[in-house]
């Protein structure tokens, strides 16, 4: 639908949320759905960072997302000129559907480009998922995140941790406390999900391991690939590897092979059949910032191939190791550990339309 077409209804406020990659997909769900309770006027620009009908069009169906309203087709290229591409689309939607407020989620480049394009169009960004840190800012996610909570009007904070982390920047007086809308959305999917929608190629019969490998430090350097690809394969348990399009791309132009030794190689999945997948793996291996707060959550255990990690609760219980040397990483996986499935009771993505509305609610 373009801008200019969508109804001009009576409205208490009208929400638009930026959202183009996987993560964002998930995390959209159950904040549409509380905005609609709500009776918010709910718009959903789609900026195409990922486009692969894996990575976008399958997610909507598979997360029960209504169709975006406006698509913005960025598509791949350089960050810089991803970003800049994003903004600048962004700039007619902002000013013809005029929201009252631009929600952005988590920490991508269309996250960065969302907020960026709301403050330059005099509109308010709210934060999902803000005030999250790993300290590293060698990860484009860690700069996102931090440009993003400074021009936000609103920091929408998932845990207490990322409260604190956003005092001490000074943000304080803009943070709130609303929970994790990943546990919103986990306790959705799983009520959804049953073994049929296990990854194909897995034997529930036997252990296996579940492993994600997207990250630029593990996949843009040939060496460092070809280390996570050796060890994953001289695993005894079976691994199975859903290949996300930068894992393929960065392999093929290495020259490395990803279906070997224990390696069984899939599509990327939807996000029911991963939970499904997680929920019966013995251990994950992942490099995902989302997969390690999911397998917290689920009581699976997780080796995080970082040296570090945005979600330092994962770490409390020894549920999650960071190891980001390849050679230990089947060993940690493989560890003996006493996990548990954590509460998901929550109801995140109804405490962030009430900040919302209780924030930008009444338009003149
Ligand atoms: C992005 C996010 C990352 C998130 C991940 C989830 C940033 C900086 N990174 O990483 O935080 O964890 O999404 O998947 O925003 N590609 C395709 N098809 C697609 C999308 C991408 O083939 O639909 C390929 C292209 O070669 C592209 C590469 O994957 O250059 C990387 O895609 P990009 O969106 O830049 O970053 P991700 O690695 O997906």
């Amino acid at each position: 639908m373009s801008p200019s077409t969508r109804s001009e209804s009576v409205r208490e406020v009208r929400v638009l949320s930026v959202v183009g990659t996987r993560p964002q997909f998930v995390k959209l769900g159950p904040v549409h759905t509380a905005l609609l309770r709500a009776g918010v006027d709910h718009v959903v620009v789609h900026t195409g960072q990922h486009y692969d009908p894996l990575m976008s069009t399958s997610f909507y169906a598979d997360l029960a997302l209504p169709a975006p309203d406006v698509h913005l087709g960025v598509g791949s290229m350089s960050a810089c000129a991803q970003v800049a591409s994003m903004m600048l689309a962004c700039e007619a939607p902002l000013r013809e559907l005029r929201p009252d407020v631009v929600v952005n989620y988590g920490d991508t480049n269309s996250t960065l480009a969302g907020a960026l394009a709301a403050v330059k169009c005099d509109l308010p960004s709210v934060h999902v998922e803000a005030g999250v840190r790993s300290f590293d800012q060698t990860m484009p996610e860690e700069i996102n995140r931090i440009c993003v909570d400074h021009v936000s009007a609103l920091c929408l904070a998932p845990t207490p941790t990322a409260v604190q982390n956003l005092v001490a920047e000074g943000l304080g007086d803009r943070t709130q406390l609303v929970g994790d809308v990943m546990a919103d959305r986990l306790r959705m999917t799983l009520q959804t999900v049953d073994d049929s929608d296990v990854a194909p190629g897995v034997d529930l019969d036997r252990p296996f391991i579940l492993a994600t490998v997207h990250r630029p430090e593990n996949t843009d350097d040939a060496d460092r690939l070809r280390s996570v690809l050796d060890a994953l394969a001289a695993s005894h348990v079976p691994v199975i590897l859903p290949a996300h399009p930068r894992l393929i791309d960065r392999a093929s132009a290495a020259g490395l092979q990803l279906e070997r030794g224990a390696i069984s190689v899939t599509d990327p999945l939807s996000h029911r059949s991963l939970i499904a997948t997680l929920r019966r793996a013995r251990a994950v291996v992942t490099d995902s910032g989302g997969v390690p707060k999911e397998a917290h959550l689920l009581g699976i255990p997780c080796t995080t191939l970082r040296s570090t990690t945005e979600w330092p609760e994962t770490l409390a219980d020894g549920a999650n190791v960071l190891c980001p040397d390849p050679e230990h990483v089947i060993q940690t996986a493989l560890r003996s550990v006493d996990t548990k499935p954590h509460d998901i009771s929550t109801s995140a993505a109804e405490s962030v339309a009430a900040a919302i509305l209780e924030r930008f609610g009444s338009t003149p």
